[in-house]
């Protein structure tokens, strides 16, 4: 039983760290794009380069951080997609980036991710009603202060239900080894 709350603990812990995880990731992803790619791409409509919406979708991550490190290396690899896409864009070179770790350009995925169902959500034929509402805050992981709290409240209660349930219990196991001490000591006087 013991266990088993442990394990429903570390859970619940992990599970918070992972929300915090992700939000971190994409707000990492976001300031990359912001600053660096911006200048060219929305997620949302074409631009200088294509529109990025839904990118994931259609090209591998694989393709996707050779693309980004280095345009001009895919196209001159031969790789259709991307020699289709240069044409499609007059020619205009999209610059290289070699920086940009592996680790960096799956941010940016996960953010152009995050943006895509967003906007998926926004342009839905039938709005969501609180689309309209300019004050509501849908709970997201972005709430994570509330999230937090809501967890750490949920644990707190668990806490408080084991402990309810298993007080008698603890009761007679503290009794039993104080009884026997004393039996013990009795004994050995
Ligand atoms: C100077 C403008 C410019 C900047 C800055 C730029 N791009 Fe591009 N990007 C383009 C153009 C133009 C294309 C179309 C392909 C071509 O012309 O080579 C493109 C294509 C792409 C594609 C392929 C899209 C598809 O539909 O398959 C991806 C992915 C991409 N860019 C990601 C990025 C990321 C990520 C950054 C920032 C790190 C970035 N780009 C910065 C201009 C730019």
């Amino acid at each position: 039983m013991k266990i088993r709350f442990f394990f429903l603990q570390a859970i619940i812990i992990l599970s918070i760290n992972n929300s915090l995880l992700a939000t971190d990731i994409t707000e990492q992803g976001k300031s990359i794009f912001k600053t660096r790619c911006a200048t060219c791409h929305k997620i949302g409509s074409v631009f200088t380069g294509p529109d990025l919406t839904d990118v994931d979708k259609r090209r591998s991550v694989d393709w996707i951080i050779h693309f980004v490190q280095s345009s001009q290396t895919v196209i001159k690899n031969g790789n259709k997609d991307a020699t289709a896409l240069f044409e499609k864009f007059n020619k205009i070179q999209m610059p290289d980036h070699p920086d940009l770790k592996e680790a960096d350009i799956k941010n940016i995925v996960e953010y152009i991710k995050e943006e895509s169902i967003n906007i998926a959500k926004n342009t839905a034929p039938f709005k969501t009603p609180f689309i309209s509402q300019p004050d509501y805050k849908p709970v997201t992981s972005h709430n994570y202060v509330f999230i937090t709290a809501y967890l750490m409240l949920v644990m707190l209660l668990v806490w408080v239900l084991y402990f309810a349930v298993h007080i008698n219990t603890i009761k007679i196991n503290k009794d039993d080894t104080l009884a026997n001490i004393i039996l013990e000591d009795a004994k050995a006087a």
